[in-house]
């Protein structure tokens, strides 16, 4: 069986983007793997947080994974902070990667070229702590969506560069991205990545949005003038948007949606994809309110914290051991 660990930082609600670029599928991997899955709410502070709605949403997030299928009795679900190797692990993570590295990491570059201002250390060095969300469990394999590729990477990179110097420590991950949905892009301009930070949120469904709230932002997502439905994601981007996310949610293969559609109008194609989204939407919301009622939460995420635990604690005291900062003899 192999191990997978993955996390969703819930700055904000979590988005369509998560569910399909992600959360879909560790609850499909759960079946045969074993999952670490986390909240990651050390990530969501690297940008001020208002603290009120902040607590709500790592409940609405734990409540969501649960709405949406992870299964504590199959899954490790736990928050960050309630296992705080995390954090001292990644200290020791950032002492391992070198500036170079972080200044290329495009998320980072992204900020900075687009002049924001108030830009953290935390924001610069959140990959480490990512390295280390990751190197404390040896992983075999990273499910993330697209956007996330390339930390995955810098963790491989930390991991074999630590391996070298100090000895056979850690598992290289490798990041497992899926075909389909890895990179759903905005509903109000298709060319950017649907995500919670964009200004606009017309363009990015939340699953907590009212159902018709959803179906709204569907039928006016942007698309083109060219009048016809085709699979060339470069020419029309919005189209092939569409026919991606009701692909990953219906499982049925894009050339298929594409045969079927393909004598259609626009709208048609819209209308199907706002029906398959609110359906399966409105299921998750159906159970996230019943998780809320139950008051089940803490509980799960108090015996995932210790199953965690269990696993970073021992990590973490070999990679001090092997670094030379633990003086300890056990
Ligand atoms: P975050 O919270 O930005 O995103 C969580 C997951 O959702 C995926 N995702 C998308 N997939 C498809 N289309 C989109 N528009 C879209 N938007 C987001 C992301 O790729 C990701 O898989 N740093 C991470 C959280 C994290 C983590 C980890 C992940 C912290 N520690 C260790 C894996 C392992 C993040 O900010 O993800």
């Amino acid at each position: 069986m192999k191990r997978m660990l993955s996390a969703v930082k819930p700055t904000g609600q979590i988005t369509l983007g998560n569910y399909i670029g992600a959360i879909s599928n560790f609850v499909k991997y759960q079946e045969d793997n074993e999952m670490i899955i986390f909240i990651a709410n050390l990530h969501c502070i690297t940008v001020y947080q208002d603290p009120k709605d902040l607590r709500k949403n790592l409940k609405d997030a734990a409540a969501l994974y649960l709405a949406c299928g992870l299964d504590p009795n199959r899954s490790t679900i736990f928050l960050q902070t309630d296992v705080m190797e995390h954090a001292q692990m990644g200290y020791i993570m950032a002492c391992n990667t070198y500036l170079g590295e972080l200044n290329r990491m495009t998320q980072f570059k992204d900020k900075v070229s687009k002049n924001e201002t108030g830009l953290t250390a935390g924001l610069y060095t959140y990959p480490c702590l990512m390295a280390a969300d990751i190197l404390l469990y040896d992983p075999d394999y990273i499910p993330v969506g697209d956007d996330q590729k390339q930390h995955v990477e810098l963790t491989r990179d930390i991991a074999i560069r630590f391996n070298n110097r100090y000895g056979e420590t850690f598992k290289v991950p490798e990041p497992l991205v899926a075909s389909v949905g890895a990179r759903i892009m905005s509903l109000n301009d298709p060319t950017k990545k649907m995500s919670k930070s964009e200004n606009n949120d017309k363009g990015c469904i939340y699953l907590l949005d009212d159902l018709n709230v959803i179906r709204k932002k569907i039928m006016s997502a942007v698309t083109d003038s060219y009048g016809e439905i085709t699979l060339d994601q470069q020419r029309q981007p919005g189209i092939y948007n569409l026919l991606e996310i009701h692909s990953a949610i219906s499982k049925t293969d894009k050339q298929e949606l594409l045969n079927r559609f393909k004598s259609q109008g626009y709208g048609v194609l819209k209308k199907e994809v706002a029906d398959v989204v609110t359906e399966r939407i409105g299921e998750i919301q159906k159970r996230y309110h019943e998780i809320m009622d139950s008051g089940q939460i803490e509980t799960i995420l108090d015996e995932g914290a210790k199953k965690a635990r269990y696993i970073a604690a021992k990590k973490l005291t070999k990679v001090q051991r092997k670094i030379g900062i633990d003086i300890h003899k056990r």
